[in-house]
């Protein structure tokens, strides 16, 4: 027996301009990369060579069978000083998303995917306000050049992490650990998903438009326990809930989850005993996705919501289709429950550059020789298409 998604569900995979495109020079994250004594472990360099390489990628994504690619537009090629806007740079997407149409895929356009342009970042970044109006002069511009071959436009990704980690864990850029800083900053990302949002609306193409969100399945440990719940509860309000209120309504709500968390008493607590953890950290746990799709239904007043990332950073090809398997039963029974999903985008179709991490945890379904810029598809990525081409999944 098989288990069919709707017709019309799209399927993807994602990628982010500073992970793959190489050589982003002029952004946040390169200095990041680049200062003395570092967070990273390597820095991004020529990555994987996208932005040369895309006919070749979206051929081969075309050849998987994928519906959408979901990529993003870096800023700081695009405006590489404030208010000096680089036409050649938007007309490379230009040309990017005219082969994904090409090739029978639809560009995802992600505006803002962690990087900022260098003379943003130094002039307060996140947390001052002018970057409210900056992000939407930049979204307004790029809509009026690309705006036709749009399929779907993503805002901002992730904005809970960029302001979470950038400004109270100081591992990403800014790299400061500062409660009014981080407050500034969310509140300034919020304010900018809103006014972008009705900016791209209001341009060049008519597109569904949205903020992609990274979720958890936050989990009180053990349930009953009331203060377990409080603090559960008010962690996950800063973390998601404060972005998803702001998102009720829009076209869609994207949601990229991979693992879960969970909180006691008195906070977050380690993997629990006897489940598998990741390279990155934190436990393998496919159910997160399901369990993350019915909390942003419920929160943003059942909003659309498009699997805009589900990944698992592995070197063992199976336990990245066994993921995939478990995380898309779980996405099938929130169709059966009623739940408007869009449709399910794998991150990411190549391994990349894993910000921090640097090259070493493996998304992709895409092996990438890094010397020679050669693709090898991966066992996972045929069975992500035999999957894609009969729109169904066997039975549990
Ligand atoms: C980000 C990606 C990242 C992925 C895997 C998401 O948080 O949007 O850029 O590579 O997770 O860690």
């Amino acid at each position: 027996m098989a288990r069919s998604f709707p017709e019309g569900f799209r399927w993807g995979t994602a990628t982010a301009a500073h992970q793959v495109e190489g050589n982003n020079v002029n952004n946040d994250w390169w200095e990041w990369e680049h200062r003395e004594n570092s967070v990273c472990v390597e820095p991004s360099g020529d990555a994987c060579d996208q932005y040369h390489l895309y006919p070749e990628d979206l051929r081969l994504l075309a050849t998987l069978g994928f519906d959408d690619y979901r990529f993003s537009v870096e800023w700081s090629r695009i405006e590489p000083e404030e208010g000096s806007f680089s036409k050649a740079s938007l007309d490379h997407y230009r040309r990017v998303c005219a082969t994904c149409l090409a090739n029978g895929i639809e560009p995802v356009v992600t505006f803002h995917h962690f990087t900022t342009p260098r003379w943003a970042a130094n002039d307060g970044g996140w947390a001052d306000e002018k970057i409210v109006d900056r992000f939407t002069r930049f979204c307004e511009k790029t809509t009026e050049h690309l705006g036709d071959l749009i399929g779907r436009a993503c805002t901002i990704n992730e904005p809970n992490v960029v302001s979470y980690i950038g400004y109270q864990m100081g591992l990403f850029p800014p790299g400061v650990v500062d409660a009014d800083l981080w407050r500034a900053a969310y509140t300034n990302q919020i304010a900018a998903h809103r006014k972008s949002y009705d900016a791209i609306k209001a341009g060049r193409g008519d597109f569904p438009v949205g903020l992609t969100m990274s979720m958890s399945d936050y989990q009180a440990v053990p349930e009953t326990d009331d203060k377990a719940v409080k603090t559960r509860d008010s962690i996950r309000y800063f973390g998601e809930d404060i972005f998803l209120e702001s998102c009720r309504g829009d076209d869609f709500i994207g949601v990229q989850t991979y693992s879960r968390t969970r909180v006691g008493p008195d906070g977050q607590l380690p993997a629990e005993e006897g489940v598998p953890t990741l390279p990155l950290g934190y436990e393998y746990y496919p159910e997160s996705l399901a369990a993350t799709i019915r909390r942003a239904w419920e929160v943003t007043e059942q909003t659309p919501i498009l699997v805009t990332e589900n990944g698992i950073g592995t070197d063992d090809d199976d336990q990245r289709v066994a993921y995939v398997r478990a995380a898309l039963h779980g996405v099938l029974d929130c169709l059966d429950e009623g739940i408007d999903v869009l449709g399910y985008t794998y991150w990411s179709l190549l391994d990349n550059f894993e910000w921090a991490f640097g090259y070493g945890p493996r998304f992709g379904i895409v092996d990438v020789d890094r010397a020679t810029q050669e693709r090898r598809p991966k066992p996972s990525a045929r069975w992500l298409a035999e999957v894609v081409r009969r729109n169904a999944l066997e039975d549990r």
